[in-house]
């Protein structure tokens, strides 16, 4: 049995280091492919070094491009790879333009296709990640969902139930496990903030807030706002900065602690401490509502309503001016305490790969699999 796991983009690489080391425990034969659509060391190569991922067997080296040059790129890169390899499974993680690229090749030469982290809706199609989500869960043969809603938006949307197993979030087994280690870590006085002190963590880089000039001029002015009350430290991805740069906004940044974008260790150890994280991130709404650290999501629907209703986080949409007085209102008020989303217990991968093998077992007792 040969097992094919695809990654691509940042988010990718937390999702797919515990299914990794759970197909290695089970003994399960696999072969990594990195499409190379993140490429810089601190958007990939640090990950796979800190998280004990192996060395892709290949990279496709499709960098960066428009949504379409990019998936296509993906897709004619892949189709060669995966008609040699003959891999029994294909599994894709999350919501990437890589995600949906691979997906797609495989499903066109009836590779079966396992979709790790399935389900789940914002139900907004301005967003690229959304239209990768129904496509990649449309033509997936198995589906592993994270929490409630994926469950139920599957079934409005028709998907027979045997092809969907509610097995918690793969992210969270990567916290969990690494948490204790990040606590090691030094970046908070390598970013020169005390022991003690209280800070705000931020990320952005949607393209809805990053764009367009004059909106992400209104997050970093509010962010310059919140600055005269606590250290805003915001690592930046190279789409932000160059976005910010090219605006003429650097002058508006000076209030704040920026840095490059850090590795996983590194932020796990920030976001823990941090009296507030403001993001537009999706995996970051969970890993706080785990963290039981107050999360200001600044887009105007989530993906995620676990962490909602379970968890710490909170829309704010897009008025700059909603984001500063939330946040004056989480430094200064009770914090929220949260609980955990059911399964979000560090080992989504192990019942991922049962189900697998599983599945495979029997597929091969029928003559359906090679
Ligand atoms: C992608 C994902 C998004 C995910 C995010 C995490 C899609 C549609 N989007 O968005 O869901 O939350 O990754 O970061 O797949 N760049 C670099 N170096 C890199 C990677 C990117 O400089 O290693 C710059 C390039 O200018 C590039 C831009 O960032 O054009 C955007 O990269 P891209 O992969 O297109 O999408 P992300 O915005 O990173």
């Amino acid at each position: 049995m040969l097992v094919m796991n695809v990654v691509g983009a940042r988010p990718n690489f937390m999702k797919i280091a515990p299914v990794a080391e759970a197909l290695r425990e089970a003994g399960v034969a696999q072969y990594l492919v990195h499409t190379g659509q993140h490429y810089d060391e601190k958007m990939s190569h640090l990950f796979f070094d800190e998280l004990g991922i192996p060395t892709p067997d290949l990279n496709l080296e499709v960098g960066s491009g428009s949504q379409a040059a990019q998936t296509a790129e993906i897709m004619r890169k892949f189709e060669p790879v995966l008609l040699e390899v003959k891999p029994d499974v294909l599994i894709v993680v999350g919501d990437v333009n890589s995600t949906m690229a691979c997906a797609l090749v495989a499903a066109k030469l009836n590779v079966p296709v396992a979709h790790i982290e399935a389900g789940l809706r914002s139900f907004d199609r301005s967003m690229p990640e959304e239209i990768n989500r129904v496509v990649t869960d449309s033509i997936s043969d198995l589906l592993f969902v994270s929490e409630p809603s994926g469950m139920k938006n599957l079934s409005n949307e028709g998907v027979a139930g045997d092809k969907v197993h509610f097995v918690g979030n793969v992210m969270i087994d990567t916290l969990l496990h690494h948490r204790a280690s990040a606590e090691a870590s030094d970046i908070r006085s390598r970013l020169g903030l005390e022991a003690t002190a209280n800070y705000a963590l931020v990320t952005l880089h949607r393209p809805s807030n990053v764009d367009n000039p004059a909106v992400l001029g209104g997050w970093i002015r509010a962010l310059g706002a919140l600055s005269h009350e606590l250290p805003v430290v915001f690592p930046m991805h190279p789409r932000t900065r160059r976005n910010a740069i090219e605006a003429g906004l650097e002058p508006e940044l000076q209030s704040l602690t920026i840095s490059e974008p850090l590795g996983y260790l590194d932020f796990l150890n920030l976001m823990s401490r941090s009296s507030v994280v403001i993001t537009d991130s999706g995996g970051i709404q969970e890993e706080t509502t785990v963290l039981g650290v107050p999360c200001l999501t600044v887009r105007k629907n989530t993906e995620r309503p676990a962490t909602i209703t379970f968890g710490t986080n909170r829309l704010i949409g897009n008025d700059p001016k909603d984001l500063l007085r939330a946040a004056r209102q989480v430094i200064r008020g009770p914090r929220r305490v949260g609980r955990l989303p059911a399964l979000w217990d560090g080992r989504a991968a192990q019942r991922i790969v049962e189900v697998l093998v599983d599945r495979l077992a029997r597929a091969r007792s029928l003559g359906l699999a090679s």
